[in-house]
């Protein structure tokens, strides 16, 4: 998304989103993947219904709404002290990639674990490719072993805390997105080794911005456009729906698979 004016743009921090409008379609939520120093930013779209399909169809010089950023951020380290994981998979990548490259102009060191189905689902290779640096290291896996660890990231992840001294475990921080049952496999590993863990969280969004109750998190009554999207472990204990319910566009809860 590019800023036209190049002046007086405000800076989305990684973690944060964006309401996108496309006239005559819907209106949804998308996860800023990128920014630049000119105040133009990115997102990352994966088709999957009626409006990511007519945002994958828009051509340059069509006009959508953007509303934003909104949402929380992910609270970021200021120095090397503590060992940092980035764990992700599928589309929740987007929000990880824009993070690392934050971290890596903060010259703060991470390791990424990305995980998918099979190589061909894995988000932002290339890219990675290029941007890893002394400051960042990328671990892949797939369900089906066609790159990487063969398993799923949670896996992969606790056979790395398995390996560490228990001297270590207090230093790392844990930041993810992806699939729920993957965050909440996350969140468990975390608790059961005293780790810093940060989540963040999807659901189905009307407004973004706290009006339609859509995203309401049970028992507490948070809500995912503006206390949220990201969530730590304090929180996320409270949250009876993490990893179970989320709501349909009626408002209905509905199991997580
Ligand atoms: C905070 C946040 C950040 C997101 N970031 C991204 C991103 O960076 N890139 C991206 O491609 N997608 C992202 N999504 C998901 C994206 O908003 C949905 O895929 C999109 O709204 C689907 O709209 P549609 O009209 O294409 O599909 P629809 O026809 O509305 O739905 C297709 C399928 O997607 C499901 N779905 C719809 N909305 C959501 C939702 N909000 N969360 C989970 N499932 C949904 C529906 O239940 C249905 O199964 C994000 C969602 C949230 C809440
Ligand atoms: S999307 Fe409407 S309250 Fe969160």
């Amino acid at each position: 998304m590019k800023n036209s004016k190049n002046e007086n743009y405000i800076t989305p921090k990684p973690g944060q989103f964006v309401m996108i409008w496309v006239p005559g379609i819907d209106e949804i939520p998308m996860s800023i993947s990128g920014c630049d120093n000119n105040g133009n930013w990115a997102i990352t779209v994966k088709n999957v219904g009626e409006c990511t399909n007519a945002m994958c169809k828009l051509n340059i010089g069509d006009y959508i709404g953007v509303r934003g950023p909104l949402g929380n951020h992910f609270k970021l380290p200021t120095n090397n002290s503590k060992k940092i994981f980035i764990i992700g998979g599928g589309i929740g990548m987007a929000p990880l990639k824009f993070l690392s490259t934050k971290l890596t102009e903060m010259k703060i060191k991470h390791t990424l674990v990305e995980g998918a189905k099979d190589k061909n689902d894995l988000m932002f290779m290339e890219y990675f490719q290029i941007s890893t640096s002394d400051y960042s290291e990328v671990d892949y896996c797939t369900d089906n072993g066609s790159h990487g660890t063969k398993g799923v990231a949670s896996y992969v992840f606790k056979e790395i805390v398995e390996k560490l001294t228990e001297k270590n475990l207090p230093n790392l921080i844990v930041y993810s997105c992806g699939p729920e049952i993957m965050l909440y496999k996350l969140f468990q590993i975390c608790q059961e080794y005293n780790i810093e863990y940060y989540a963040s969280l999807e659901r189905i969004m009307r407004c973004g911005c706290g009006l339609c109750g859509l995203c309401t998190l049970d028992p507490l009554g948070l809500l995912v456009c503006k206390d949220g999207p990201i969530f730590n472990s304090k929180t996320l204990k409270k949250i009876q729906d993490f990893g179970k319910y989320q709501r349909d566009f009626t408002g209905k809860k509905i199991g997580i698979e």
